[in-house]
């Protein structure tokens, strides 16, 4: 299909970053510490959280809506902040949306420079494990490595709760890192953006017999390069007073993404409650109804 015509945004203008729900923080936190000079919109769309339960359709569906929302707020670029997202709908989006967009993948090549032992972990989605993009991943960059793929059942919902150390969810994740140690993987790929804010709890059990690869750095760097060719960098210093505006969006009540955002980035903006109907949730409210 044919691109759209590009956006001539303002370089003043926001980036847009979106997440499923909370997890997306994760990536806000490393474009702060990297763009502070960025104005951000971020949007959580933790009302139809989590995506890795939902089928491919909808996950298009709900990411070309978020997108097209972000745009219509005058989003000069747009962070896919969720693996779910990128790894179902990426390309479909990017071909529909006419600003530039990041999106985010498991930090497989990372692991393969890291690991000396040559086994290495996967934690992340059914969705994104199952990917054509995920598969792909491997085959390019894993060769000569024994990658471990674990579903993280029930963590995304742990961290939408706010639930980010309890007892249930150390029991949890240790049943799906310890079989990884046992079969000697000592690196640890957090697949999805949710998991780095578990990262103290998966500390807990491994202590330092894994490396544990996020990848969110590199996406606030991937970010800067892109906004750089296409002259949209902030023209701002960072030192100035504490850096920029962040808007905080939420398609669910917002009070778990303010939580979060005050506790783990100490970020204190009120949450926008906001609606973004898609063709798919609104199948779901007239089939609800
Ligand atoms: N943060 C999302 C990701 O990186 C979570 C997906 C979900 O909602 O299941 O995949």
């Amino acid at each position: 299909m044919n691109h759209p015509a590009p956006v001539s945004a303002a370089p003043g203008a926001p980036i847009g970053i979106f997440d499923s729900g909370l997890g997306g923080l994760s990536v806000l936190r490393a474009v702060r510490a990297h763009l502070g000079q960025e104005p951000v919109i971020y949007v959580a769309d933790s009302r139809y959280a989590p995506y890795g339960q939902r089928d491919d359709d909808f996950i298009a569906d709900r990411t070309l809506a978020i997108g097209e929302w972000l745009v219509a707020q005058g989003a000069k670029a747009l962070v896919v902040a969720c693996n779910t997202a990128t790894a179902q709908s990426i390309e479909f989006v990017r071909a529909r949306l006419p600003i530039p967009l990041v999106g985010v993948e498991p930090g497989v090549k990372p692991a393969a420079a890291l690991s000396k032992s040559r086994v290495a972990g996967v934690l992340a989605t059914q969705v994104t494990l199952r990917s054509a993009r995920f598969q792909a991943l491997v085959e390019r960059h894993a060769n000569d490595l024994r990658v471990l793929s674990q579903p993280g059942h029930g963590l995304v919902e742990a961290v939408e709760r706010c639930d980010i150390g309890s007892p249930e969810l150390v029991a949890l994740l240790r049943g799906y890192v310890q079989p990884m140690l046992d079969a000697g993987a000592d690196t640890l790929v957090l697949g999805c953006t949710h998991y780095p804010f578990l990262d103290a709890a998966i500390r807990s059990i491994v202590g330092e017999r894994m490396t544990l690869v996020d990848t969110s750095v590199a996406i606030a760097r991937q970010l800067e390069r892109v906004l750089d060719q296409h002259g949209l960098r902030s023209a701002t210093a960072s030192s100035e007073s504490g850096g920029a505006s962040v808007r905080l969006c939420s398609t669910s009540d917002g009070a778990h993404l303010r939580a979060l955002a005050s506790a783990l980035l100490a970020i204190e903006a009120p949450v926008e409650c906001v609606q973004i109907p898609s063709r798919r949730t609104r199948e779901l409210e007239a089939n609800a109804a």
